[in-house]
C-alpha cells in the first residue's frame, strides 16, 4: 500500500516508525514531516493544515490511505475534502472532530449523553465568567473553547489568578478566538490517565491505557504543556476501570455521536481524572495522544496498517488489539522557554549514540537540519522512548539514553513515573 502521515511531531514519527514495519507497506510519505522522520518515510513539502494540496498529492500519487497526525486539519475538516474525492483517510471529519475543536461542544455533548465530566458553566465575558464562577468556589479551572495547543487551560486557586486569566483569555486575547467562549468547571481531584481507541464510525478498538504529564515542571508544577513525558501501561487503573471507561463513556460517545449524524472514524481519546466518584473526561481528543503514541506505538504487537485501513473503511476486520506484556516510557527533551517562548536554532549532539541502546527509540518532535546537524526548531523538540519488562526498566533506559543526548537550551522532567512507581506499580497491566 502507499501510504501518507500528515504531521511533523514526535507522534508522526512514531506512527510512521510503525508503519515502516508494516509487511504492507509500498511507499510511505509523511507532510511535512521532520529530520527523523526522513529516516523511514519521504518527506513532501505540504504543511499540515494545507487540506487542498495534500488532497492533491493524494490523488496524484494514488495514495491507498492517509493517516492524519494532528487536530487541526481534522478540525479544518480534512477527512471531508479526502473523503468527497474518494480517497481513503483514517480520521474524523470536521462534524466529528468538534468533539476536540470545541470544549463547550464536548462539554454540551457530555451533558446530552450522560457522559460523566465535571460540573461547568459557559461564560462569554469576564464579568459572566466572575458571576458563573462563583457557585465553584477556588480552586476552579478555566479553559478556552477551541484548540490551544494543550495550553488554553488554566486551574486556578485564588482570586488573582482567576483575575490574570482572565485578563489572558478576554483582554490580551492570547488564543484569539479560541476563548470567545470559556468553560468553567469544577476542579477534580485523583489521578489522570488517557484512555484512546481506535474507532471504525459503530465498532471501537481500545488501546492499552497510558499516563500523561502535562505540567512543564517535577511534582506536576509549572504551565500546562502538549505534555512532558508519557507511559504504558499506566499503572494506576484500578482492574475493571478500563472497561468500565470503555461502557461508560467511549462507546456512548460514538454512538451519541452517531446519533447526532457526526460519524467518527479515527482515534478518539478520553483523557480521564479518575476521582473517588469513579472516572470522570477531563477533555476528548479526536486523535492520538502525543507523546502517549509513542510509547503506545512501541508496546502494540499487531501491524498497524491493516487495521486503520479496514477503519477508513468503516470496517474493522479484527476484535481486539494486542500489546504486548511488556512496559514503554518516554521522556520529552524539550527546550528552555518553552511552552512560552522555545530556544531555537541550538546543535543537537548525541541522538544517534542515544537511539543505538538496546529497546530505545528516539522519536523527532521539533527538529530541523542546519548545516548537517539537526537542530531544535520547536518548544519540544525530542521524544526518548523505550521499553522494558516493566515500568521501571523502560524509564530507566529511556533516562539513560536522554543523559546521551545534549544541546545548551535542553530541559526535561525527572520524575515522569517515578509516583506511579513509588506506588508499587500497582494497576493492571494493560
Ligand atoms: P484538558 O486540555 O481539558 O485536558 O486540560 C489540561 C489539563 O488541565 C488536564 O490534563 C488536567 O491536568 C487539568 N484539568 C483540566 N480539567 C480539569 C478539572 N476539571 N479538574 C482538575 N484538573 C483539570
Ligand atoms: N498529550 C496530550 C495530548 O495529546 O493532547
Amino acid at each position: 500500500m502507499k501510504v501518507l502521515v500528515v504531521g511533523s511531531g514526535g507522534r508522526e514519527h512514531a506512527i510512521c516508525w510503525k508503519l515502516r514495519q508494516s509487511p504492507l507497506i509500498k511507499e510511505l510519505y509523511c507532510a511535512p514531516g521532520n529530520p527523523g522522520i526522513a529516516e523511514v518515510a519521504d518527506r513532501v513539502p505540504i504543511a499540515a493544515d494545507e487540506i487542498h494540496k495534500l488532497a492533491d498529492f493524494a490523488s496524484e500519487l494514488g495514495i491507498d490511505l492517509t493517516v492524519v497526525g494532528p487536530e487541526l486539519p481534522l478540525v479544518l475538516g480534512i477527512a471531508d475534502e479526502f473523503t468527497s474525492r474518494g480517497l481513503a483517510v483514517f480520521g474524523p471529519n470536521k462534524q466529528a472532530a468538534e468533539l476536540e475543536g470545541s470544549k463547550v461542544f464536548a462539554k454540551e455533548f457530555m451533558r446530552r449523553h450522560s457522559i460523566p465530566t465535571a460540573d461547568f458553566e459557559v461564560a462569554h465575558d469576564a464579568s459572566e465568567a466572575r458571576r458563573l464562577a462563583k457557585r465553584f468556589g477556588f480552586p476552579v479551572v478555566l479553559k478556552a473553547d477551541g484548540l490551544a495547543a494543550g495550553k488554553g487551560v488554566r486551574v486556578v486557586h485564588d482570586e488573582q489568578a482567576f483575575e490574570d486569566a482572565l485578563q489572558a483569555f478576554f483582554d490580551e486575547r492570547r488564543f484569539g478566538a479560541a476563548a470567545d467562549r470559556l468553560v468553567i468547571e469544577a476542579c477534580l481531584v485523583g489521578e489522570e490517565i488517557s484512555l484512546m481507541a481506535l474507532c471504525d464510525g459503530t465498532r471501537l478498538l481500545p488501546l492499552a491505557a497510558a499516563k500523561d504529564y502535562k505540567r512543564l515542571l517535577d511534582q506536576d508544577d509549572g504551565p500546562n504543556t502538549g505534555g512532558m513525558g508519557a507511559h504504558s501501561p499506566a499503572g494506576v487503573l484500578p482492574t475493571g476501570v478500563g472497561l468500565e471507561i470503555i461502557e461508560q463513556v467511549l462507546t456512548p460517545t460514538v454512538r451519541g455521536l452517531a446519533a447526532e449524524n457526526r460519524n467518527f472514524i479515527g482515534v478518539l481519546y478520553a483523557g480521564l481524572m479518575l476521582t473517588e466518584d469513579g472516572p470522570r473526561v477531563l477533555e476528548f481528543n479526536v486523535r492520538l495522544g502525543d507523546p502517549e503514541a509513542q510509547p503506545l506505538l512501541m508496546r502494540l504487537s499487531d501491524d498497524l496498517l491493516p487495521v486503520l485501513a479496514q477503519g477508513a473503511a468503516g470496517r474493522f476486520e479484527v476484535q481486539r488489539l494486542n500489546f504486548a506484556k511488556n512496559a514503554a516510557a518516554c521522556v520529552v527533551l524539550a527546550s528552555r522557554g518553552y511552552p512560552e517562548k522555545p530556544a531555537k536554532g541550538e546543535a543537537i549532539t548525541g541522538i544517534e549514540s542515544a537511539a543505538a541502546n538496546e529497546d530505545v527509540a528516539v522519536f523527532h518532535a521539533g527538529t530541523g537540519m542546519a548545516d548537517d546537524n539537526v537542530v531544535a526548531t520547536g518548544g519540544r523538540v525530542l521524544d526518548v522512548c523505550a521499553t522494558g519488562p516493566n515500568l521501571r526498566e523502560a524509564l530507566r533506559r529511556a533516562y539513560s539514553a536522554a543523559a546521551e543526548i545534549s544541546w545548551p537550551s535542553k530541559i526535561l522532567r525527572r520524575d515522569i513515573g517515578r509516583r506511579v512507581l513509588n506506588r508499587g506499580e500497582s494497576g493492571s497491566s494493560s
